[in-house]
């Protein structure tokens, strides 16, 4: 269920649209909530965009790759999606069991001349390893794109996850910690990438419309990025009643022998989704079964592993397959009833 700010605050920012009838092209609102989201996340340069799938593109654009990018088969299919319209081809690389992010230890093993960058993505919002990552990275002389998707404001060794690697991609999607409806966007530390992507969103016109590059239509409009404003006023109350409902998920589901939780640091996490990993596919089934009998509609996020579907097809990665066919994402938002989360964990510690 996405986070609804007050409908008020929401129309306030209407009116002002439909008074000055500018509602795209890089519009005022869409500066301002650029701007503020650098200064809530303490980030330099962000350009937002139509959502976090054309985030994950442009930064491959923007960054000229060419060749082969490494990732992780437990994500969602906008990962290797982006990737292949981009040109390039996803390589996978199994995961780590505790923390469900892409193992920097198998990430050599799959590196050729042609590969030109590793694309992982924070699970969840659980922070990669990205001292390793860099300097893997650094040693063959490739770039990193993180896929960011859900890893909107998490600030990792005192700065923002955003700022690792040569470029990440966030999404504002409608499920995601704050979001646009529909909606992402790219930062970076390198100024110069940043303005290339703005460009690249907008057909390739620089700032007197004149064709530089090789564009598209990845542009943000007005109306979005109000909500994106509104929400963003609200984001230490959402982050805070996220973090309670997961601890109180955590403390219902203690003792559950045959569930455990993803390995994160609690400090640099975002608590915007409830993953469960079970011990077997049957426990799982068995749980998703007794809460969809009770009309509780769990997800199974992500199955199956992506490099078990058709168009990414690169069976031989254990880790990930058995995560996937193990992992329940239970219900978790901004207006969820502590009474309703008692209710999942007793359903859940009866069917177990
Ligand atoms: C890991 C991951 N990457 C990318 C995306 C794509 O984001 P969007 O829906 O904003 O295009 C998602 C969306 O759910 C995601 O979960």
């Amino acid at each position: 269920m996405p986070f609804r700010p007050p409908l008020k605050e929401y129309v306030a920012y209407l009116e002002g649209i439909w008074e000055s009838g500018i509602m795209t092209h890089n519009g005022p609102l869409v500066r301002r909530l650029e701007n503020e989201i650098a200064k809530a996340l303490k980030v330099r340069h962000v350009a937002c965009l139509a959502n976090g799938t054309l985030a994950l593109q442009l930064a491959i654009r923007g960054l000229r790759l060419k060749g082969e990018v490494i990732t992780t088969p437990f994500s969602y299919a906008a990962t290797p999606a982006a990737i292949a319209w981009e040109g390039c081809k996803p390589v996978f690389a199994d995961i780590d069991p505790e923390t469900l992010n892409i193992d920097p230890g198998r990430i050599e093993g799959k590196i050729t001349e042609r590969t030109c960058a590793i694309a992982p993505v924070h699970v969840f919002s659980c922070p990669c390893d990205t001292a390793r990552i860099q300097e893997i990275a650094d040693r063959h002389g490739i770039k990193v794109v993180y896929d960011a998707a859900h890893a909107f404001a998490v600030e990792w060794g005192g700065r923002s996850l955003l700022e690792y690697g040569d470029v990440s991609a966030f999404s504002l999607h409608a499920t995601k910690l704050i979001n646009c409806g529909e909606g992402g966007g790219c930062v970076s530390r390198e100024r110069g990438l940043i303005e290339r992507i703005k460009r690249l969103r907008f057909f390739g016109h620089d700032d007197e419309k004149r064709i530089v590059d090789e564009g598209t239509n990845a542009k943000m409009h007005e109306i979005t990025a109000a909500l994106g404003l509104v929400n963003l006023k609200w984001l230490d109350r959402v982050l805070g009643n996220r973090r309670e409902k997961y601890g109180l998920y955590q403390r219902r589901l203690a003792g559950v022998g045959c569930l455990r939780f993803q390995k994160f640091p609690p400090e640099s996490y975002n608590y915007s989704y409830m993953p469960v990993i079970c011990e077997t596919k049957e426990t799982m089934l068995r749980v998703e079964g007794a809460l969809r009998r009770n009309d509780i509609l769990p997800r199974r996020y992500f199955h199956p592993s992506l490099n078990l579907t058709k168009p990414y097809f690169q069976p031989g990665l254990p880790v990930s397959e058995s995560i996937a066919e193990r992992t329940l994402c239970l219900p978790l938002y901004d207006d969820l009833p502590e009474s309703d989360i008692e209710r999942i964990c007793d359903i859940i510690r009866k069917a177990s």
